[in-house]
C-alpha cells in the first residue's frame, strides 16, 4: 500500500479483515443468545433471513485498534484479535445503554430491548461482554491487553452511572459533562487504540500517546454526537430527534448553556426543572434557548479543540506516514456527521 485509503475504504477493509473473526466467536454462544445477536448486529431477521453485509455497521473502533497497531509499524493480523474484543465491548454497552436510556431505535431498527424483551437483551449484551475479553485472553500479550480492556469498562461504567445521575440535573458544571463524555465514549476509543499499539509491539511511551490520541478524539466525537443529538435528523442518526433533550440529559452543550450568565439559561433550566420528559414544543424551545447562549459554537469549539489535541498525541507517537494519514481522515470522518 502506497497511497493513505479514504475513510469508506477504511471501514470497508477492517469490514473484511475483522467481521469474519466477530461471527466466529459468536458461534461459540449459546444458540438463542446468538440468534438476538445476530438480531442486534443486523446479521439476519427474526425469521432467520441472512443479510449479505460482512458486518452490517461502521467498525470504528476496530478500525482504531487495526491502525494503531499499523502506526507503530506493527502487522495488522495481530491486531484482530484487539479488535474484535473493542467491538464486542461497544455492542454490550449499546446494548445495555438502550435499556437504561429506554430507547427503542438501534442504528435505524428496534432496539433489541423493544424487540425482544429486556432480559434478552441483557443477556446478549453479558453475552457480548464476557465473549470480548475471552478473545484478548486467547490471543498473545493477554497479560497487558485484559487487564486493559477490563479497566476501561470500568471507566466506561462510571462514565455511564454519572450520566444517568446527572440526568435533569442542572446544577453540574461543564466539567462533569466532559467527565461523561471522557468516561462512556472516550475511554473505549482509547482503550481501542492502545490494544491495537500494544499488539502492534509499541513501546509504553508510544501506546500511551496513542492512547491519548483515542481519549481526545472519543471526547471530540461526544461533542459532535451531542450536537447531532439537538441539531441533527434521524436519518443521519438512526435515533429518534431530540430524545437528548426529551429526557433532560446533561449533555455537553446543554452543560456549556447553564454555564452561561444569560436569560436563556435561566429558562433552559426552568424547563429541565419540570420534572418531566420535555414535549416536543419544549424540545424545539429548548434547542433555540441553547443556540441563543452561544452553547453550540461553544460545543464546536471544544470538538475542534479536541481533535487538536488527538492530532497532537498522534505526532508524539511517531506514526507511520501512511496509518497516521489515516487515523486522520478517521478522526476527521468522526467529527464531522454533518452536525
Ligand atoms: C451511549 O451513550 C452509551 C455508551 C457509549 C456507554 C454505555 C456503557 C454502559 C452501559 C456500561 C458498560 C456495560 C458493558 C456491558 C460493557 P448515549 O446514550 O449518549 O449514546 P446513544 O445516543 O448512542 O445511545
Ligand atoms: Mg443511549
Amino acid at each position: 500500500m502506497t497511497e493513505p485509503r479514504e475513510f469508506p475504504e477504511i471501514l470497508a477493509q477492517t469490514a473484511i479483515a475483522v467481521g469474519p473473526l466477530l461471527r466466529l466467536r459468536m458461534n461459540g454462544l449459546p444458540a438463542e443468545v446468538r440468534h438476538v445477536v445476530g438480531l442486534h448486529f443486523g446479521w439476519w431477521t427474526d425469521d432467520g433471513i441472512a443479510s449479505d453485509a460482512p458486518v452490517g455497521h461502521k467498525l470504528l473502533r476496530p478500525s482504531l485498534a487495526l491502525l494503531a497497531c499499523q502506526a507503530v509499524g506493527g502487522d495488522p493480523q495481530a491486531a484482530r484479535p484487539a479488535a474484535v474484543a473493542v467491538e464486542l465491548v461497544h455492542n454490550a454497552s449499546l446494548l445495555h445503554d438502550d435499556i437504561i436510556d429506554q430507547d427503542p431505535l438501534r442504528r435505524g431498527r428496534p432496539a433489541l430491548w423493544a424487540a425482544k424483551g429486556i432480559p434478552a437483551a441483557i443477556l446478549a449484551g453479558d453475552a457480548l461482554f464476557f465473549a470480548a475479553v475471552q478473545a484478548l485472553a486467547d490471543a498473545p500479550r493477554a497479560d497487558l491487553t485484559v487487564p486493559a480492556l477490563l479497566a476501561a469498562v470500568q471507566d466506561l461504567i462510571e462514565g455511564e452511572y454519572l450520566d444517568v445521575l446527572s440526568e435533569a440535573s442542572t446544577d453540574r458544571g461543564e466539567h462533569s459533562a466532559l467527565q461523561i463524555a471522557a468516561g462512556k465514549t472516550g475511554m473505549l476509543l482509547a482503550c481501542a487504540c492502545e490494544l491495537g499499539a500494544t499488539a502492534g509491539g509499541a513501546t509504553r511511551e508510544r501506546a500511551a500517546h496513542l492512547r491519548a490520541f483515542g481519549r481526545h478524539l472519543g471526547i471530540a466525537f461526544q461533542c459532535a454526537d451531542d450536537l447531532l443529538g439537538i441539531w441533527g435528523d434521524e436519518q443521519t442518526t438512526g435515533k429518534p430527534a431530540r430524545s437528548d433533550l426529551r429526557r433532560r440529559k446533561f449533555s455537553l452543550p446543554v452543560a456549556a448553556a447553564l454555564a452561561s450568565s444569560t436569560p436563556q439559561a435561566r429558562q433552559l433550566r426552568a424547563l429541565y426543572q419540570t420534572g418531566t420528559p420535555l414535549s416536543d414544543g419544549d424540545c424545539a424551545r429548548a434547542a433555540d434557548l441553547i443556540e441563543q447562549t452561544g452553547a453550540r459554537e461553544a460545543t464546536m469549539l471544544r470538538v475542534e479543540r479536541h481533535t487538536a489535541d488527538a492530532l497532537h498525541q498522534l505526532s508524539l507517537a511517531q506514526p507511520a506516514p501512511i496509518p497516521a494519514a489515516e487515523l486522520t481522515a478517521l478522526a476527521d470522518y468522526l467529527i464531522r456527521r454533518d452536525s
